[in-house]
């Protein structure tokens, strides 16, 4: 009998429903936010009543273009954290009724895990997916992370950040810059047109695999103040040089302990996941960095860098597989690692 997930993705400012069917993507519906976008940041209260409006409709639409009726089911796949306790509450209270109503089972997610895992989402048979054991980078707004990834539901993070995570970076230097949230894209878009050697910004010194991105947000925000003062259009006047430049230390530093890590550990497969990883620059550099080194990379189409709700349905895929169900008390959780 085939094994049907329907995963609820609401961590965040993006209410999604995906279902998988024996580890193939039948549908995956996203409603995206834009209420946000005024306040320059997600606003926790407004996130969770905008899931509320949104979730039945994106649950009904997901059944409706996998062609699956609710009885098919197998169980009900959410994320519980970390995220925005409010936004998770959603999805999590939808969850348990669901199930309940339907008398199956639960299979609780880490986020985290759902961003690594995303590259076992299936949308052809012949799909690649990586081979046990990867490195996984895991780059998103709120997490920056090397995790060795030693099968679906065992993961070890060899390094994390001690402050600000990479896509912060982005987007508190965006902000400064006068850019829209979120602002990583428009870096990346800006970033294309400028020179990354024009400016030097302070990159940090942490042993071992943990990474640090206040430092750089710091002398960013110092270089564009200092040239204010006597200029006042520096940042309209070099904006693209600026971008170019902040993305290419960011990738400097992401890349930096990406290999101390492969070369710690020996792993030959690279993978990376989270909104970061949407970034062309990025992107263009893992796979050169590869190529040079005989790795093998994986890089996730763009839709399933940033959150989805298919990711949380295949991490939910795996669990079930391994029995691995939640019970109704569980509560969700807005901080955790791997
Ligand atoms: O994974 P995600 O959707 O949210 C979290 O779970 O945290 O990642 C959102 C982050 C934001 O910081 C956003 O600016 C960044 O991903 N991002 C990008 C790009 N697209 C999204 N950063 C740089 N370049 C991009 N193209």
């Amino acid at each position: 009998m085939s094994v049907i997930i329907l995963g609820i993705e609401s961590s965040c400012d993006d209410t999604g429903a995906a279902v998988i069917c024996d580890g193939m993507l039948r549908s995956n519906v996203l409603a995206s936010q834009k209420v946000h976008e005024e306040y320059g940041g997600v606003v926790p209260e407004l996130a969770s009543r905008a899931h509320q409006q949104n979730i039945v409709p994106v649950v009904d639409t997901a059944l409706k273009r996998a062609g699956v009726d609710k009885k098919d089911l197998s169980a009900i796949a959410f994320t519980r954290g970390p995220g925005l306790l409010g936004s998770l509450l959603v999805g999590t209270s939808f969850a348990k009724g669901l199930s309940l109503g339907l008398r199956i089972p639960m299979v609780d997610v880490n986020h985290l895990h759902g961003h690594v895992l995303s590259h076992f989402v299936r949308e052809n048979p012949d799909d690649k997916v990586p081979e046990f054991p990867f490195i996984s980078l895991l780059i998103s707004g709120g997490n920056s992370q090397i995790i060795l990834v030693k099968g679906y539901n065992d993961m070890e993070v060899l390094g994390q950040t001690i402050d600000d995570a990479a896509g912060e970076a982005f987007d508190k230097c965006a902000k400064v810059m006068g850019l829209p949230y979120p602002g990583g894209p428009h870096i990346d878009r800006l970033a294309a047109e400028g020179d990354p050697t024009r400016f030097k910004f302070a990159k940090p010194h942490i042993a071992g695999l943990d990474y640090s991105f206040s430092g750089l947000k710091t002398s960013f925000l110092y270089t564009l103040r200092n040239a204010i003062r006597t200029n006042p259009d520096f940042i309209e006047q070099n904006k693209a040089d600026l971008a170019a430049s902040l993305q290419a230390t960011i990738i400097e530093i992401l890349l930096d302990k990406l290999r101390k890590a492969v070369r710690q550990t020996g792993v030959r497969t690279v993978v990376i996941g989270g909104g970061v990883s949407a970034n062309s620059g990025v992107r263009a550099t893992i796979e050169e960095y590869c190529h040079q080194n005989r790795l093998t990379p994986f890089i996730p189409k763009r839709s399933f860098t940033t959150d989805n709700a298919a990711m949380v349905a295949i991490a939910g895929y795996f669990k079930y597989l391994d029995n691995e169900f939640c019970p109704y008390d569980a509560a969700p959780y807005a901080r955790v690692t791997v």
